[in-house]
Order: structure tokens, then C-alpha cells, then sequence
């Protein structure tokens, strides 16, 4: 295919030319002034479009959209791609509602996003948990092990689907491809989450993507490392087990009638930067990484995960050198800590924080003179701090353990409910899903029977000053279940 094309974006810069008088929404009219010091706002009205024919339906696509899906499906290797113009975690829920019907059941990692916990509520999927693999001494969750798929296909064998994130917020991926051969010589649906792998087809060195293991479904946030605007996402079918149709059906059913063209034409300009440009992009981005790895390798206090992480035993497969991990343990001071210090004296702003570690992703817009500032601030924080205080051991008994599910999730959703103070709250069954942004994995959810470990991680984050979400507007009370 030609990978030069943007149907979507040739044909908003088109229907932006025009001159045509609009009698439609949107009510700017593209003419309106925000009255902004900055032209930018003004401008960007030009291209903020409703669907016309000329510029296709997102819900039933014929024309340029259909078009670009069909050059992002062959960018990525698979059947059929679709736009979403609401995260991955639009993709999340519709890859689920596609695979497994209620009751059906799903094997999942429990170190999942909020929206796969959103998808087991609305398709009202039976939810089979397994731990991931655990990483003490960096204190983060990695993959599923393939043999811990293979022993709990065993023993749930009326399982439907598999759900593997690819690869983790950390970078660990795992075994996809023995995962996807076993499920399918087992009639088991493959549906994977790369909401952070969405570059992993455009260099030989990264983790394989899922549509190239020959998974069912996939959703690739674009928006978070290929380069396109917020929001914008794609999901991708290898047909078979599951039909395109059924997929445009969920879509349907929860996406908006009014997507927004200026994602979408971001969508078409990130896949043609990607295909025609990624591997060479991503052999100097490497390259970089790589140096740069080594650099904070040597600076006291501070270690960093490489590609020597890999340990297929332990759910990373492979790994994305792409996920700038860096333990800060050495350094007296948490990952939380590092993390505000890099933002308030140094400018810098990494993707998120957890106990031990800082994550700083390197993406398609890097380059050398980004990722030396983060060296030089990381450099700084050892030259000022290392020594001052002894190496961070934080007692992380429990945070790990998966919470006992009572109730399914879909139950506990619809269950009456009743507020209680989080001090108190040891012993119920939860009501909502409780969680720390980033990385939005809760530490419980509905129907999960709350432990003193949970309130006590809780707590933990609270004092370090995490941003929590919880239903409620005082942290400190959550919903359970009860009258
Ligand atoms: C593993 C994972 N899946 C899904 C999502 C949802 O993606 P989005 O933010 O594109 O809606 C996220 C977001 O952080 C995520 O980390």
C-alpha cells in the first residue's frame, strides 16, 4: 500500500479550503474568535470539522476514513484497523465486549488498566484473575508467565478470552506468541492491550506486536508513544474467532457520532511518519537509549533496567528499551520523591512515579539533547542527595497480594451500596474501583473484599502525595457494598 497517502488529513485540508458556508455544527463555524493572545486557537477552528461526505463517517466508514483504516491495518499488520478518538480505553472496552458475552469467562492479569475493569462490568464477563509476575527489588508488576496461562486454561477450561497488556507500563513483555499458539489450539480468544507498545511494529528490536503473534484483537494508544494528538487510538482485528462486523457493532454502540478530525487526521500523519520513517528514527532513538542507559548506570545511587532485563520466567520476555526505568532506592528517597524534584527543580516531567522507580518514557519526538537533560537533572539529584541517607527499604508485605473477589464485578456495580470511612473499611466487600493516576491500575475494585494491606497501601500513596481516584470527594470514604 502507499504509505504516503493521508486520505483523512488530504481531505480535511481540502474541505478546510473550500470556502463552503456552514449551515452545520460545529457552531464556531470556523470563523469564531476565542479572543486568545494566541493565534493557535483561532487557527485550529479551520479544521474542526463535522462529518460531511466528503470526509466520511467514523460509524460506518466508505470513503477517506475507510481508507486510512485500511493503510493503519496494513501498517500493522493486520485484517482491519479501526480509529478511536477516545483513548485505548475505548478500545479496551470494545475488545471486550466483542470476545466474551456475559457470563463468559476472561482470563486476566490482575495488574490491568481501570478500562478493563470498566469492559468486565459493562459486558458483564466473568472475571478469572491471575497474578502477574512480581519484581521485589524494583518494587513493579511485569507479564503473565505463558505457563501460568496454560495452567489456568486447565483448570477454568470454558474460558473465551485471554487479555495480555503489551507490554506492561514498565516495559515487560511476555511470551505473546506461545500465549496466542497455546489459546488458539484451545479455541481461546487473544485480546492485547498496547495502550504502551503502539511503536512495537516499526523496529525489529522492539517486543513483537500482537497482530504479528496472530492475536484476535488489539488496541494501540498512537497517542501515547506513535506520535499522534491525545486521545487518539486505533484498535486491530486479525479475523477469525472474532468478525469485523461484531466490532463495528460494539463500536457502535459506545462511540461518539461526532469524532473529531483533527485526532483522526493525526492518526494518518503518525502511521505515515512510522511506516516510512520509524526504523530509521527508532535505529538512533536506540541508540541513544542505549548510551544514555549506560550513563545512568554509573551515576551513584541510581541503577536502570536494560535489555538484560529480559527473564522469560518471570513475565518479560522481552523488553521495551523505550520504558527509561530507573531505580532511585540508592538515593534515600522514593520514586515519588525523584519524580517531583525532576519536575520542580529541573523542568523535567517523567511519566510516573512508584515506590523504588521513576519511569521516563523516550518516544518518536526525542532525541539526544531531551534525553541528555534528563542525565544531567538525574546526575544533579545523586551529586546532591547520594549518601545523605541510607538505601530506601520500604516494607512492601501485601501490596502485591491479589484481593479475594466475592462478588463478580458487574454484581458489585449494581449492588446497593453504603459509605464508610477508609479507616473503617477493613473487612467489606468493595464498591468502586480505588486507584493511583498513573498509572490507573486499581488497588481494588468492585466485589474485592477490602484487607488492611489495601488501606495501608492506600495510605502509603496518600502520604506521598499520589494522585488518587476515587468516587467520592473525600478521599477518605469509599463506597461498599451493603445498605
Ligand atoms: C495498560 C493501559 N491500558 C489502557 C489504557 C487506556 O489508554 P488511554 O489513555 O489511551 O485511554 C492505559 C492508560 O494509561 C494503560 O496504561
Amino acid at each position: 500500500m502507499d504509505h504516503h497517502k493521508t486520505p483523512v488529513f488530504t481531505a480535511l485540508g481540502e474541505a478546510a479550503a473550500s470556502g463552503v458556508v456552514h449551515f452545520d455544527v460545529p457552531g464556531h463555524k470556523k470563523r469564531m474568535q476565542y479572543g486568545t493572545q494566541d493565534p493557535f486557537w483561532d487557527q485550529m477552528l479551520r479544521y474542526d470539522f463535522n462529518s460531511t461526505k466528503e470526509l466520511d463517517l467514523l460509524s460506518s466508514p466508505t470513503g477517506v476514513i475507510r481508507e486510512a483504516e485500511a493503510l493503519m491495518a496494513d501498517a500493522y499488520g493486520a485484517d482491519e484497523g479501526f480509529f478511536l478518538v477516545n483513548g485505548s480505553t475505548f478500545g479496551v472496552l470494545a475488545m471486550i465486549m466483542a470476545a466474551v458475552d456475559p457470563g463468559e469467562k476472561i482470563l486476566l492479569p490482575r495488574n490491568v488498566h481501570k478500562s478493563v475493569i470498566n469492559g468486565v462490568i459493562l459486558s458483564g464477563a466473568a472475571p478469572v484473575f491471575v497474578d502477574p509476575e512480581i519484581d521485589y527489588d524494583n518494587g513493579i508488576a511485569n507479564g503473565l508467565s505463558a505457563q501460568k496461562v496454560r495452567e489456568t486454561i486447565e483448570e477454568h477450561p470454558d474460558i473465551r478470552a485471554v487479555l495480555v497488556i503489551n507490554p506492561t507500563y514498565f516495559g515487560a513483555a511476555s511470551d505473546l506468541a506461545s500465549i496466542v499458539a497455546y489459546c488458539h489450539d484451545h479455541q481461546v480468544i487473544v485480546l492485547v492491550d498496547e495502550a504502551h507498545g503502539a511503536h512495537f511494529p516499526f523496529h525489529p528490536d522492539f517486543p513483537p506486536s500482537g497482530m504479528a503473534v496472530g492475536a484476535d484483537l488489539s488496541t494501540a494508544s498512537v497517542h501515547k508513544t506513535g506520535g499522534s494528538l491525545t486521545q487518539s487510538s486505533i484498535l486491530l482485528l486479525n479475523e477469525g474467532m472474532v468478525t469485523r462486523t461484531r466490532v463495528r457493532t460494539v463500536l457502535n454502540l459506545i462511540q461518539t457520532t461526532s469524532p473529531s478530525y483533527l485526532l483522526m487526521a493525526s492518526l494518518d500523519l503518525a502511521r505515515r511518519k512510522l511506516v516510512l520513517e520509524g526504523q530509521t528514527i527508532y535505529d538512533e532513538l536506540l541508540r541513544e537509549i542505549r548510551r544514555v542507559q549506560e550513563q545512568i548506570s554509573r551515576i551513584a545511587g541510581l541503577s536502570v533496567l536494560t535489555r538484560d532485563y529480559v527473564d522469560p520466567k518471570r513475565g518479560r520476555t522481552s523488553f521495551d528499551e523505550t520504558k527509561i526505568v530507573v531505580n532511585v532506592r540508592g538515593l534515600g528517597m522514593t520514586g515519588f520523591e525523584v519524580y517531583d524534584r525532576l519536575k520542580d527543580e529541573y523542568g523535567i516531567q517523567v511519566e510516573l512515579a512508584e515506590t523504588y522507580v521513576i519511569l521516563a518514557l523516550a518516544c518518536i519526538g526525542d532525541d539526544r539533547s531531551t534525553l541528555d537533560a534528563l542525565v544531567e537533572a538525574l546526575s544533579d539529584l545523586s551529586r546532591r542527595f547520594y549518601g545523605e541517607a541510607p538505601t530506601l527499604d520500604v516494607p512492601q508485605k501485601g501490596f502485591f497480594d491479589k484481593p479475594t473477589t466475592v462478588v463478580s464485578p458487574r454484581n458489585a456495580f449494581y449492588s446497593p451500596k453504603k459509605k464508610v470511612r477508609l479507616e473503617e473499611a477493613e473487612g467489606e466487600v468493595c464498591g468502586e474501583s480505588i486507584m493511583i493516576y498513573p498509572p490507573g491500575i486499581p488497588l481494588i475494585i468492585p466485589g474485592e473484599k477490602i484487607t488492611r494491606d489495601v488501606i495501608n497501601h492506600y495510605l502509603f500513596y496518600e502520604e506521598q502525595h499520589c494522585m488518587i481516584i476515587n468516587n467520592d470527594e473525600d478521599p477518605h470514604v469509599l463506597l461498599v457494598l451493603g445498605e
